[in-house]
């Protein structure tokens, strides 16, 4: 049996992957299925946490995995969906872990009609940047809320850790989960592994295996860190 050390809290993941539309049919997406964001957040439940889970487009073994009569899921669609139901549902909550891969820019404008070829040069994709959830929210809600971001990587193990150390040093979260993708491995893929950073990015802590197993010893590091 889980231990029962989130009872009584109340927890907010994000899983999957923000969608950025260009016209009614089409979209700006990722990679990410959503099953290490749905293993944390059912890993929470089966601790005694209320959970909400923020689903961005996540598949459907995420979803099968996230099932549990304590996670709440609400489904969003684009990083602004997200930035506001961040905002909502960590309102009284102890901790957000934001496990969704989450959309750097978007589309300038989306066209209300399909777009089509015209016999003319294809068009160019203007973007604009999107909020950057996790900071935000790090910087704003430091004393009550415990944050946790994800960092995906593509490079060698240093180069990985590197990359690491400096975001983790700028987003401002309690903990940062680096992990390297690519190759067959993270997005989509059933094995991960992740190296955990603090807010000035030493390192806290390793954890390897099943999508579970990374959610085992990601609450393991967070649960000292409750406030
Ligand atoms: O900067 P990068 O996208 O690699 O940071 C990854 C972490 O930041 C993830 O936890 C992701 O959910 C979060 N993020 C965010 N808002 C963004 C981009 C990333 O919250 N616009």
């Amino acid at each position: 049996l889980a231990p029962q050390d989130l009872a009584g809290r109340t927890v907010v993941v994000s899983a999957g992957g923000t969608r950025e539309p260009l016209d009614p049919v089409r979209f700006l997406g990722n990679r990410s299925s959503g099953r290490q964001g749905a293993a944390i957040a059912r890993e929470a439940a089966c601790r005694g946490a209320r959970v909400t889970l923020l689903a961005a487009s996540i598949d459907e073994a995420a979803r099968r995995a996230a099932q549990h009569p304590a996670v709440d899921v609400v489904e969003v669609e684009t990083t602004r969906e997200l930035a506001d139901a961040v905002d909502t549902a960590t309102a009284d909550a102890d901790v957000l872990v934001m496990a969704a891969a989450v959309a750097d820019f978007r589309p300038a404008t989306t066209a209300e009609r399909k777009i089509k070829k015209d016999g003319s040069a294809p068009q160019a994709v203007e973007l604009v940047e999107n909020p950057d959830i996790l900071a935000t929210v790090a910087h704003r809600e430091r004393e009550r809320l415990v944050v946790v971001g994800f960092a995906a990587e593509t490079g060698d193990a240093d180069e990985v850790l590197e990359l690491g150390r400096a975001k983790a040093r700028r987003k401002g979260a309690d903990l940062l989960a680096v992990n390297a993708v690519g190759q067959g491995r993270g997005f989509g893929a059933v094995a991960n592994a992740v190296t955990v950073l603090d807010g000035a990015g030493e390192v806290v802590g390793e954890a390897a295996g099943s999508k579970d197993d990374v959610a085992r010893g990601l609450w393991d590091l967070v649960v000292p860190r409750l406030r």
